[in-house]
């Protein structure tokens, strides 16, 4: 089943754009049919223009409250048929408007390995707490910030002179790798199957530096 996403971004678009190649190269069973970012003059317009893929400017200074801001939204997905929400790297919390449009089916990626070092600047985090490991994390969004259940994380190594540009970018490389695996699996139809089941969503299989959580309690 191909997926039809879109996709809402606040800043480079790094993982759009690992996304869309993906679906370039026929890894991934999607199209994205629309971009829409809340920052005028951000790096992801430049990249959406490169893959053909259509933007929206929405800003959220322009509306009264998110339930406006996130309505708006809303129409822009109806209007081009988006059945799946991928967050990469927008930087409002998701409210109730946008959860009831999309129950269970909008995604995002954090970098950490949550439950660890939620909300922002995860590598600086990890630097700060000394962990030796980190990574990235693919979940299902809730009310909360990086609260919903965790689908997919891949390890990441913390290396001696790391600092956070170094360890972002060590990061980034396995997100642009696990978001659009764990697309495919969703346009493969695994996780609907498996939300059917007790013990929603885990999620198989693992490859070699992937670890894959089931998405319950840690
Ligand atoms: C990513 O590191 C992601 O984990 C976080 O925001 C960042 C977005 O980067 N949610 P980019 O805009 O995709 O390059």
């Amino acid at each position: 089943m191909t997926l039809t996403l879109g996709v809402l971004a606040s800043g480079s678009g790094s993982n759009f754009e690992a996304i869309g190649r993906a679906i370039e190269r026929g890894e991934l069973d999607a199209k994205i049919a629309v971009l829409v970012c809340n920052k005028e003059k951000a790096g992801v317009f430049a990249r959406a223009r490169d893959l053909g893929i259509p933007a929206v400017h929405v800003s959220h200074k322009h509306f009264e409250s998110r339930e406006a801001f996130e309505a708006r939204i809303c129409e822009v997905l109806a209007e081009h048929g988006v059945e799946w929400l991928v967050l990469a790297g927008f930087m409002r919390l998701v409210g109730a408007t946008l959860l009831s449009a999309y129950p269970d089916r909008i995604l995002n990626i954090h970098p950490a390995l949550l439950p660890a070092f939620p909300g922002l600047h995860g590598a600086r985090q990890a630097l700060e707490a000394g962990v030796r490991e980190t990574g990235c994390t693919v979940h299902l969004v809730d009310a909360g910030c990086d609260t919903g259940p965790r689908l997919a994380q891949a390890l990441v190594p913390v290396e001696a002179g790391d600092d956070e540009a170094s360890l972002t970018a060590r990061i980034q490389r396995q997100e642009h790798r696990l978001y659009p695996l764990v697309l495919q699996w969703i346009a493969e139809g695994r996780l609907e199957a498996r939300a059917r089941r007790p013990g929603f969503p885990g999620l198989l299989p693992p490859t070699d530096d992937l670890v894959i959580f089931d998405g319950g309690e840690a």
